[in-house]
């Protein structure tokens, strides 16, 4: 058992049953830099005070930036038997200051260390995850140029529909992450990290000393951009997981796009299919099918969207019930904080060397792009710029297709005689153009 920092007012030591079952440092170890910054902060507005001595807060910097320096590279060592990072943090400057350290945790509360922690590491996380999404839309860009003048049949309802370029195609995803960078850029410029908050109430520490401390940490550990600012409301402060949640939902429409991606993706390699030869890296073999190349990454991709949406949600009723300000409820925001990043960094670092792998089966998309259908709305078109009206044109193809379908025929096999039964204007000439993928799409300009 290590040493706790509270337990003066118990007389009896703690359940071990329960002491393991409230434990968090097997998870918030993740947070140990971001509560060394705080403790920095936190003891250069004691100097400002006078609360701790020159001596003091010389002693303690230097235990919390050796611990630093091993946190970075790998070498601290966690003590698992410690509460959760606060305690085991506190316990290891006690280890290396003495005394000095019995006065770090003046006027200070981990309720405020933990909302400090979490928003800084979330913020820090969101400009990785901005860099990795920017890395997908410089492969859909890659992949757009390189087949710049490719078709591919576009879908409704999973239905051919319409030709459509496949950069445009791939542009639609790239608009979608797009928007997710737009939202991390928002996300990170605008979280606030706050100190001062106490438990609760705030501290007995002035605003001033507070802001000294801020900028000289800012200043020494080169930070810009990040806002860390005395608390607003510090009861607000010690209760909200907002900047949790609202990460977490942009986490999960990043992983919505990364989903639907990956079902196209794995629909166009079906043999049905077959527009898109996946790259051999990220496939798997069948250990009974000798032919098999199965879209594993894609399906996993597929496959983890429930669990981030089971994150967020557990977030959002883990918070709804909860009277103000902290609850130790709220430790059970981490877990699934963690988890879901794990997953969306795992699949934007491989879906981004994925996309550039993706090569195209050109005859399975020339044969698509023969299905007549596809040209039916072009056809219409046609048919109004000869001065009929939208609805009528529109039955009227429909009747050409449904004369076809019942002949079991081609529209370009249709009888020159039959096909202006249908409308004096309709030549064989007409639909052999119409019926061109390159003038399908230019028509739409
Ligand atoms: N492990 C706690 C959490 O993650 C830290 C804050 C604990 N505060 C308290 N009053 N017990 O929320």
């Amino acid at each position: 058992m290590s040493k706790k920092l509270w337990g003066g007012r118990f007389s009896k030591s703690i359940d071990r049953d329960f002491e393991e079952f409230s434990k968090s440092i097997h998870y918030d170890y993740k947070l140990a830099e971001y509560d060394i910054y705080h403790s920095l902060i936190h003891v250069a507005a004691l100097a400002e005070e006078k609360l701790i001595s020159a001596g003091d807060k010389k002693k303690l910097v230097l235990a919390l930036e050796s611990i630093l320096k091993e946190i970075k590279s790998g070498r601290f060592k966690f003590n698992l038997s410690s509460e959760d990072i606060h305690t085991d943090i506190q316990n290891k400057v006690e280890k290396k200051a003495g005394k000095s350290a019995l006065k770090l945790h003046t006027f200070r509360s981990r309720n405020e260390q933990i909302a400090f922690d979490e928003k800084f590491y979330c913020i820090k996380e969101a400009e990785k995850i901005y860099l990795s999404v920017k890395e997908i839309i410089t492969s859909l860009n890659y992949l757009s140029r390189k087949y710049k003048s490719v078709f591919i049949p576009g879908y409704t309802h999973t239905q051919r529909a319409q030709v459509v370029k496949l950069s445009d195609y791939l542009g639609a995803y790239t608009e979608m992450f797009a928007r997710d960078t737009d939202k991390l850029n928002y996300f990170i410029k605008n979280t606030s990290v706050y100190v001062k908050s106490g438990a609760l109430a705030g501290s007995p520490l002035s605003k001033v000393s507070y802001q000294k401390a801020i900028e000289a940490f800012k200043r020494k550990y080169s930070i810009k951009g990040l806002r860390i600012e005395v608390s607003v409301n510090t009861l607000d402060n010690v209760s909200s997981r907002d900047f949790i949640i609202d990460f977490l939902s942009i986490i999960s429409v990043i992983q919505m796009h990364l989903s639907r991606m990956a079902e196209d993706f794995i629909l166009y390699s079906t043999a049905e299919f077959g527009f898109f030869n996946l790259p051999e890296e990220f496939c798997t073999g069948s250990s009974l099918m000798p032919h098999k190349k199965n879209p594993d990454f894609l399906e996993l991709t597929r496959g983890y969207t429930g669990r981030v949406y089971g994150y967020f949600v557990s977030l959002l009723v883990m918070m709804k019930g909860l009277p103000l300000t902290y609850n130790r409820d709220m430790q059970l925001d981490k877990e699934p904080l963690f988890s879901a990043l794990c997953i969306v960094k795992d699949e934007l670092k491989i879906t981004a060397k994925f996309i550039k792998g993706i090569k195209l089966n050109y005859p399975a998309i020339e044969r698509a792009l023969e299905a007549e259908n596809l040209y039916a709305t072009e056809l219409a078109g046609f048919l109004v710029y000869k001065g009929v009206p939208f609805r009528e044109a529109h039955n009227i193809v429909g009747r050409i297709i449904k004369y076809c379908e019942g002949k079991g025929m081609h529209l370009k096999d249709i009888e020159e005689k039959t096909l202006k039964s249908f409308h004096s204007s309709l030549t064989l000439k007409a639909i052999e153009k119409i019926t061109s993928y390159v003038h399908s799409v230019n028509v739409r300009k």
